[in-house]
Order: structure tokens, then C-alpha cells, then sequence
């Protein structure tokens, strides 16, 4: 049989968040060569996903989807090879509805047609989106179809649902041949939003998922999706000074480490969402952390979950192939002093003492089980635990 397809959480560079509805074929080759360049490739990010707004306003006369010939001039087949050269993956976008979210023509009845297409045209990758007419069908009926008709083509497809958590994904987005499902709105880069406004903030993702309460749905080949990085689209970014839009984006230093630590520590799909030809040296750090990186694909794949939730604290903890990932996260204002400790319910261990690994400093020490650190507002501390 196959290796398992996404035997580890997917990590790549989606379109969207950079580019939304004014993406070419241009801005995408430029993504896949940034991300060799950057040395994101060899750090594991494999997959260049075109999001929305590729394809033309029509079909063609069979209902096979169209590249945009303006912006798209060297069709689809010609970009995934481009990426492939690079050695990286291809992945592309439909919607289980008669449109994509931006108004082009999507898949919901040609399943079979789109799915062979997207073969054809060496797609490793697609991210299935919710919009248009339904139909009447239900999702489980809608992703199903996608999820049947991947499955019979004659490639390895990474099946991406992005249903927004509206019925529950995590509950059957394994069983219609899902790799990952998007768990709630979109991420915007902002700390939390308010009422009224668009997307979710950083915070208000963790808050969801904590709340969802749905880690037992992960696992190896499947994983609850907190949505594309934000990190990197703060004020003085590429993104916000040559697309402006109604979003305030401002996600500090701060927030960006924290950000990157929970989508590590929650085992989710890594998407870059920001443009990475004009990342700061601070940014790609981040996004390579050896030891972050390693929690997020851990071969257990499990989910993070939360031991302590108060409005100053917050402990989370990943149980990983070798002990367990540890955050303690300030979500006061304030400077604080956060302690926890492990044992081997959490870390199983033949002896009494514990090697602890400091995600952020690579800076190691043993313990008898008590963990603490200083932490600035909103900052998480990260720890790998194992037995000494
Ligand atoms: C909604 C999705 O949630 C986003 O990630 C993005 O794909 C847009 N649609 C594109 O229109």
C-alpha cells in the first residue's frame, strides 16, 4: 500500500492572505522560489496552494474549470510543473458549491471531471471550499462527492475541507477522505476581534478549539485545521502596505511567537499566509524553529489540548512520540510568573527526573517535574519534555 498521505500535519504557502483576489501565476512562482530561497522548502514547507480567483468567469463547454488567461497565461499544467522543478507540491481550490467565494465557477456536480482535471494537471493539493448554491445537499453529501472522486483518480491528492466547522467536519472529514478540515471562520491577523468585525483573531481561534473540545478527532492523516499563519501580515508588511483593506492587521512581535507556538503545539496544518518575498530574517526564523516544528509534525499527530484555562494563565499541553509539549501562555496584561509541573501521567518515565528543552532559547536542563516560567503579556514559554 501508499505511505499514508499527510502522515504528519501539511505545511506549504497558500495564496490567499497575500494576494486574495488578485493572485497570477506570477505571484506564485515567486512564492515557490521564496520558499527555496528562504530555506522554508528544506525546513518542510512543501506545499504552493493557488487559493481563489484563479480560474476564468466561465467553464468550458464540458464544465471543466478554465484558468484566468490574463492571469494565468501559462495554464495550470505549466505552473504546477514550475513548482514541481522546485521541489515542491501544487495545490489548487474549488468550492463544494456552484461558486467559489469570490463569484468563479466551482465543482458541486462535476466532481469527477474537476478531480480528473486537477490529476491531469500534477495537482498534489486541494483546498475544497463552502460557497455557492448547495444545492440543497448536505455537507457530509457535498465533500463526500469531492472525497469519493479524489480517490479515484490516479494521484495522491492532499483533500483539504474548508466547511468553516458549520457541520461539525471533524465528526466525518476522515470518512469522505479527508487529510485536514478548517475548524472554524477565517484567521485574520489581529490578536481578537470584535463583534462585528470579519475573521477571528489569534486568540479567538484558541479559544474556539479549546471550546470545540474535538482533539480526539486528530491523528496521523487527519487534523482539525485552525486556519492559514497569519504570521508575518502585521502593519509593516509587504501585505498591508500593497493591499489595504478594511482589516487592521497588527500582530506584534509577541503575538506572531505566540501565534506560530499554538498552531506547533495544536498539531495543525502550517500554511504560510503572508508574502514571503519580503519576510524579515525575525519572521523566517520563527517559521523554522527546529524544535516548534518538530511538535507541530510529531509522528503521533495528536492535538493540543488545555490543562488550566484562568484569565491570567493558561497551560497547554501536546502529548508527543517522546514525552510532551508544555505552554504556559500570559493571557494577562501584565508580566507573570507561570508554573505546572509533569509526570508521568503526562510524561511516562522509568525514573523520576525529566530533560526539559526550551523551544525558544534551544537552551536544556533537567527537572524533578516543576516547570515554570516568566512571561510577558501574551507571550507563551514553550517547553519539550521528556524522561532524562
Ligand atoms: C473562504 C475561505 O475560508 C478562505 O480561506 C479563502 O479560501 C476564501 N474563502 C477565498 O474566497
Amino acid at each position: 500500500a501508499d505511505a499514508m498521505l499527510a502522515a504528519t500535519p501539511p505545511m506549504g504557502w497558500n495564496s490567499w492572505n497575500a494576494h486574495s483576489c488578485t493572485v497570477t501565476e506570477k505571484d506564485i512562482r515567486a512564492a515557490a522560489d521564496a520558499l527555496v530561497e528562504t530555506g522554508l522548502r528544506d525546513a518542510g514547507y512543501e506545499y504552493v496552494v493557488v487559493d481563489d480567483c484563479w480560474m476564468a468567469d466561465e467553464t468550458d463547454d464540458a464544465g471543466r474549470l478554465v484558468a484566468d488567461a490574463e492571469d494565468f497565461p501559462s495554464g495550470m499544467a505549466a505552473l504546477a510543473e514550475y513548482v514541481h522543478e522546485r521541489g515542491l507540491k501544487f495545490g489548487i481550490y474549488s468550492s463544494a458549491g456552484s461558486h467559489t467565494c469570490q463569484g468563479y465557477p466551482a465543482t458541486l456536480g462535476l466532481e469527477r471531471l474537476h478531480a480528473e482535471q486537477f490529476a491531469d494537471w500534477g495537482v498534489d493539493y486541494l483546498k475544497y471550499d463552502n460557497c455557492g448554491d448547495h444545492r440543497g445537499r448536505d455537507a457530509v453529501d457535498r465533500y463526500g462527492a469531492m472525497g469519493e472522486a479524489l480517490g479515484a483518480v490516479d494521484r495522491d491528492i492532499v483533500y483539504s475541507i474548508c466547511e468553516w466547522g458549520q457541520s461539525n467536519p471533524w465528526e466525518w472529514g476522515r470518512n469522505v477522505g479527508g487529510h485536514c478540515w478548517r475548524v472554524t471562520d477565517d484567521a485574520v491577523a489581529k490578536w481578537q476581534t470584535h463583534e462585528g468585525e470579519f475573521g477571528l483573531g489569534i486568540a479567538d481561534i484558541v479559544d474556539r478549539v479549546a471550546a470545540l473540545d474535538i482533539a480526539a478527532a486528530q491523528g496521523p492523516g487527519g487534523y482539525n485545521d485552525p486556519d492559514m499563519l497569519q504570521v508575518g501580515n502585521g502593519p509593516d508588511s509587504a501585505q498591508s502596505q500593497h493591499e489595504p483593506t478594511d482589516i487592521e492587521r497588527r500582530l506584534s512581535a509577541v503575538e506572531n511567537r505566540t501565534h506560530f507556538a499554538f498552531w506547533c503545539l495544536l498539531g495543525a496544518p502550517l500554511f504560510v499566509g503572508t508574502d514571503l518575498t519580503a519576510a524579515s530574517p525575525d519572521l523566517l526564523d520563527l517559521l523554522t524553529n527546529e524544535y516548534l516544528l518538530a511538535i507541530d509534525q510529531d509522528p503521533l499527530g495528536m492535538q493540543g489540548t488545555p490543562d488550566r484555562r484562568d484569565p491570567t494563565c493558561e497551560v497547554w499541553s501536546k502529548r508527543l512520540s517522546d514525552g510532551a509539549a508544555v505552554a504556559l501562555w500570559n493571557r494577562g496584561e501584565e508580566r507573570t510568573e507561570i508554573r505546572t509541573h509533569v509526570d508521568e501521567t503526562s510524561v511516562p518515565t522509568a525514573g523520576r527526573r525529566y530533560a526539559v528543552l526550551d523551544c525558544w532559547t534551544g537552551e536544556g536542563w533537567e527537572t524533578l517535574g516543576e516547570l515554570s516560567a516568566t512571561v510577558e503579556s501574551r507571550e507563551a514559554a514553550v517547553f519539550r519534555v521528556t524522561p532524562a
